[in-house]
C-alpha cells in the first residue's frame, strides 16, 4: 500500500489564494497592502534562488516588495543602518535578511536589530519567547515549522495525543516545531520527543512515532525500518547531492534529496512529504502569511 503524498506545492496554491483574497479585501477597506523588504548580501547561489522566489511570490499576491541587494563586503554597520531604515518605514511590515551572512558579519547582531514586530522570520529572541509561551502571545511562528504544522493539519493528520518524534534540534526547525506541537492548542496537543546526534538509540524513538519530523540535514538518515507502519513522515531535508541538466530549461540544477529514503518509506508510511515539493514550498508561503499577519496586527484586525 502506498502512502498518501502530502504535497506542499498544492497547499501553497491553496494558501496563497487565501492570502491574496485577504490582501484585496484589506486594500479596499484600509487602503494599504503588506510590505516586505528582502535583504540579500552577496551572491550565494542558494540564497539568490530563495530570495528570487520570495520576491516573485510577494509580487504575485499583491504585496509591496522592496529588494535590497548588497555586495558581499558590506560592513556590519551599513547593514544595521539599512535594517534601521526599514524598522522606521511605515509601509514595510516585514523585514527579511537572507541567511547565511558573510563571516565578517555577526548574524546574531543583525537578527537582534530587526524590530520584533517586523521580524516575519520569527528569529528574534522576543518572537522565540512569544512562541514558547504559545497561544495568543505568538506573533510570527518561524516559517518552516509553521509550514510543517499547516501541512499536517490540512492533510487531516490528528496531532492530539499523537507521539511526535522530531529528528534534529536546530533553532530554525527542530526546537520550534517541537515547541509548537506540544502547545495546548488545535493542531498541537502532541507528546513530543526530540532526538539528535547524542541520542543513544535514535531508531527506537523513531519507531514509536505516529508523526515523524526529520530535519537533520543528512541525506537518507532515516531508514525505512525506523518508520512505524501508517505513520505520517515529514521530511524537512533539502540536501544538494549533485547536479543535473533541467529538461525544462536546459540549465544546470541541483539534485535534491531528503533526509528520508522516500521510495522505500512511502511503502510503509501512511502519509509522507516528497523532496522537492513537500515542506520547501510551504516555507515561503508562511513568510507571506507572517507579513500579512504583521499588517493585520498593525491595523488591529489580526
Ligand atoms: N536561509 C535559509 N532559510 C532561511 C529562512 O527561512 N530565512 C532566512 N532569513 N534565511 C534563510
Amino acid at each position: 500500500m502506498g502512502a498518501k503524498i502530502i504535497s506542499g506545492t498544492e497547499f501553497r496554491k491553496e494558501i496563497l489564494d487565501e492570502i491574496s483574497t485577504e490582501v484585496n479585501y484589506i486594500k479596499e477597506k484600509h487602503g494599504v497592502v503588506p510590505g516586505l523588504v528582502t535583504i540579500l548580501v552577496g551572491e550565494n547561489p542558494a540564497s539568490v534562488s530563495y530570495v528570487s522566489l520570495k520576491i516573485k511570490t510577494a509580487n504575485e499576491i499583491g504585496f509591496k516588495e522592496v529588494q535590497e541587494n548588497r555586495p558581499e563586503d558590506i560592513s556590519e554597520e551599513d547593514l544595521l543602518a539599512l535594517i534601521d531604515k526599514y524598522n522606521r518605514d511605515d509601509t514595510i511590515h516585514g523585514i527579511l535578511v537572507q541567511l547565511p551572512l558573510p563571516k565578517h558579519i555577526d548574524e546574531k547582531r543583525v537578527i537582534y536589530a530587526i524590530d520584533p514586530d517586523k521580524d516575519v522570520d520569527g528569529f528574534h529572541p522576543v518572537n522565540v519567547g512569544r512562541l514558547m509561551i504559545g497561544g495568543s502571545e505568538v506573533k510570527f511562528p518561524p516559517c518552516t515549522p509553521a509550514g510543517i504544522q499547516e501541512m499536517i493539519v490540512r492533510a487531516g493528520i490528528k496531532t492530539e495525543g499523537a507521539e511526535v518524534v522530531v529528528v534534529g534540534r536546530s533553532n530554525i526547525v527542530g526546537k520550534p516545531i517541537a515547541n509548537m506541537l506540544l502547545q495546548k492548542s488545535p493542531g498541537a496537543n502532541a507528546t513530543v520527543t526530540v532526538v539528535h546526534t547524542r541520542t543513544r538509540d535514535m531508531a527506537a524513538h523513531c519507531k514509536r512515532a505516529d508523526i515523524l519530523i526529520v530535519a537533520a540535514g543528512v541525506p537518507g538518515l532515516v531508514k525505512p525500518e525506523w518508520i512505524k507502519p501508517g505513520a505520517c513522515v515529514i521530511d524537512v531535508g533539502v540536501n544538494r547531492v549533485g547536479e543535473k541538466i533541467s529538461e525544462k530549461t536546459g540549465k544546470k540544477v541541483p539534485i535534491l534529496k531528503g533526509d528520508v529514503d522516500f521510495d522505500a518509506a512511502k511503502e510503509i508510511a501512511g502519509a509522507i512529504t516528497p523532496v522537492p515539493g513537500g515542506v520547501g514550498p510551504m516555507t515561503i508561503t508562511m513568510l507571506m502569511r507572517n507579513t500579512l499577519r504583521s499588517l493585520k496586527f498593525k491595523l488591529g484586525i489580526a
